[in-house]
């Protein structure tokens, strides 16, 4: 009588593996068919200087989060502290710090944390992105792959690096998180 009450508890765990199982199918299928989807309905970015449309490889969206921007003009880094701490990193060791400074609450270069931009777009986190990666004419340099340096495309930051700048000045500014 006690082994098969146990053999029944074994079959009744076994049968709830089984089924749970085959409801995480569907899950992981969908979540592959979503990180496909970006490639065909990609954004269009503008340059500050004129707003005029700019190209960028889409190849050089090379993560998920990337993929995630290219497909949405969202920032998924904004609040996670991981992407936020390699930011401001990147922050440093492209010398943003000498003209927005370590806080970047302005040094040279105007601060960047906001309510008010000197180019409104930058309240938004895609028009931050082509601020930093096409420059302005007003004394911001291009750090774009490709821009820093025109024609070589191994200089610069690359969109994902560009992403975790923009989470880190976001956690700097107050609650706004450029994703509204
Ligand atoms: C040589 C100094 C210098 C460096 C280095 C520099 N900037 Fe700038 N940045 C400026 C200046 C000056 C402006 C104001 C431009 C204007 O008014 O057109 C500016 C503007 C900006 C803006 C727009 C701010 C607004 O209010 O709309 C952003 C965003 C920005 N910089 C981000 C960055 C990031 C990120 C880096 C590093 C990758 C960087 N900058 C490096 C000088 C610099």
């Amino acid at each position: 009588m006690k082994n098969l009450k146990l053999t029944l508890v074994i079959a009744f765990l076994a049968a709830g593996m089984v089924a749970c199982s085959k409801s995480d199918k569907p899950a992981a299928e969908g979540g592959k068919a979503s990180e496909a989807a970006p490639a065909g309905n990609a954004i269009q970015f503008v340059d500050t200087q004129e707003g005029k449309p700019i190209t960028i490889d889409a190849a050089l969206f090379d993560t998920p989060a990337a993929k995630e921007f290219l497909a949405t003009g969202k920032n998924p880094y904004v609040g996670n502290e991981e992407a936020i701490a390699k930011g401001k990193k990147t922050f440093q060791l492209y010398s943003c710090t000498q003209c927005h400074g370590p806080e970047a609450k302005g040094q040279v270069g105007p601060g960047l944390t906001g309510p008010t931009f000197r180019y409104a777009k930058d309240a938004n986190n895609k028009g931050m992105f082509e601020t930093i990666w096409h420059g302005t004419n007003g004394g911001m340099g291009a750090k774009g792959i490709g821009l820093m340096v025109p024609g070589d495309n191994t200089q610069g930051v690359k969109p994902d690096e560009v992403l975790q700048v923009i989470a880190w000045v976001r956690s700097m500014s107050n609650g706004l998180t450029g994703n509204e």
